[in-house]
């Protein structure tokens, strides 16, 4: 099939390789010059497993290319639009004026017949809001939401085996020939017995926000569980792995820590509560608000436990930061815990010294004052206390006894729970996690 994916970030790169992989002729459009050059050339402007491998096939194969002009997105029958929709500034809304601007430019160039499909994250009515301007635009072109669920650093296999795909198509022959449309194009899933709900415009926005409230609810309630065992001397993480065991709790997203960050959870839940305002029910939802707030105040729970390790003040102390990427296998520090937490500390006067294997390029556009070091070894040297933020292997494996001779203070902040509380006191660190 003849694909055309508008936006090539991180949801709209991987979605045109994917594409290409599963058989189908497909261009990636962007406004980003530099981006598409990159792509073109089978370099991937991010750090994303298997992505590389993907692009370079599909380039090499001929079906896969990349430009920065709407027109070629003409030859294409099927429109898939993946562009961002960051929060707002100054406020919790998603911003909406890079989909408003994609469905614009696409329409230009769209067919009768044409399936335009959004895979962004939008505030629920979007769908049916961009539907009356595709009717009145290109008549006889369907619009289709068709939410993405892919968590980065698995994007690839999130995209190629999709746990389950949902369509929000509109009523009626239209719909049902959409839905026909879109079983062809993922007919790799579809046939291996992939879930497909076909649903209205409204559920199928409202499935995406749900989700990543629901996953932000449940990581924040292991947080809150967190406090607690603070106070009354509890492990959250056998609390966790004991309420884990019941099927229907489930052990997944209870990894109690410095908590969520990334380009989705936080800024989902802000814009689906800003939404539900609009609506008039942010009463339905205002947990959310809590949910933010015990993901935030874990942050500050680290600053603190490095200012208690060093005696109270921070000025001058030497912290070693492992971490700076919202999560391992990931350059992404949007929003990052670990990014937040390293600028907190060096907010307080302290010497920070962060590295991470992949996120140091990406931090240091955010915060050059921070120190980087790209080796473990050198960003260990003559530290005070040692933050785990980012639970790379290669920092959950590091043998507390051979590291314990480049520090000057044998302390470790656990922010992720991944560390053997045992292993390292037994080598004599003052070993201090988040609810444990
Ligand atoms: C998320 C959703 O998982 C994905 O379905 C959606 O499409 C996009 O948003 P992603 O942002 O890639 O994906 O990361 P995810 O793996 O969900 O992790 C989000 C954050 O939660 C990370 O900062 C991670 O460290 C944190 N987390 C996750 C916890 O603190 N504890 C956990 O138990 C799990």
């Amino acid at each position: 099939m003849k694909i055309s994916v508008i936006g090539c970030g991180y949801l709209g790169a991987v979605h045109a390789a994917s594409m290409a992989e599963m058989g189908h002729d497909v261009v990636g459009i962007d406004v980003d010059e530099a981006k598409i050059a990159q792509l073109a050339a089978g370099t991937a402007p991010f750090f994303e497993p298997g992505l590389p491998e993907i692009l370079r096939a599909g380039l090499a194969s001929g079906r896969l290319r990349f430009s920065t002009d709407f027109a070629d997105a003409a030859s294409a029958d099927v429109h898939f639009v993946a562009v961002g929709t960051p929060q707002v500034a100054g406020g919790d809304a998603a911003d909406m004026r890079y989909v408003d601007a994609a469905f614009s430019s696409l329409l230009a160039h769209a067919k009768t017949g044409d399936l335009l499909v959004g895979k962004s994250t939008v505030p629920v009515g979007t769908a049916a809001r961009l539907a009356d301007l595709v009717a009145s635009t290109v008549p006889g072109a369907t619009l289709v939401w068709n939410p993405e669920f892919l968590r980065e650093g698995f994007a690839v296999q999130d995209t190629i085996q999709p746990d389950r795909l949902v369509y929000g198509v509109p009523e009626g022959a239209a719909g049902e020939h959409a839905a026909r449309v879109l079983d062809k194009v993922y007919a790799s899933a579809v046939s291996e017995g992939t879930p497909v709900i076909v649903a209205d415009y409204a559920t199928a926005e409202l499935v995406k926000v749900s989700a990543n409230a629901f996953l932000a609810t449940k990581i924040s309630f292991i947080n809150a569980m967190a406090e607690i065992a603070e106070v009354t001397g509890a492990d959250v993480t056998k609390l966790a792995d004991a309420i884990g065991h019941d099927a229907r709790i489930g052990r997944r997203f209870l990894n109690a820590g410095v908590g969520f960050g990334g380009g989705c959870l936080p800024k989902d839940i802000r814009a689906f509560s800003a939404r539900a305002r609009e609506l008039g029910k942010g009463e339905a939802i205002a947990f959310l608000d809590e949910v933010d707030k015990i993901n935030l105040r874990r942050r500050t729970r680290v600053v603190q436990l490095a200012s208690e390790a060093v005696g109270g003040d921070l000025a001058g102390k030497r912290i070693a930061m492992l971490g700076l990427a919202f999560k391992p296998h990931s350059d992404d520090v949007r929003d990052s815990p670990a990014l937040d937490v390293s600028m907190k500390l060096a907010d307080a006067g302290a010497d920070v010294v962060a590295t991470d294997p992949q996120a140091i390029e990406r931090a240091r556009m955010l915060a050059p004052h921070l120190t980087y070091e790209s080796s473990i070894e050198e960003t260990l040297r003559g530290a005070d206390v040692v933050v785990l933020l980012t639970e790379w292997p290669e920092f959950v494996g590091l043998d507390p006894v051979a590291v314990g001779s480049l520090v000057a203070g044998k302390r470790v902040i656990d922010g992720r729970n991944s560390l053997d509380p045992a292993a390292w006191r037994e080598a004599g660190w003052e070993y201090r996690g988040l609810g444990r």
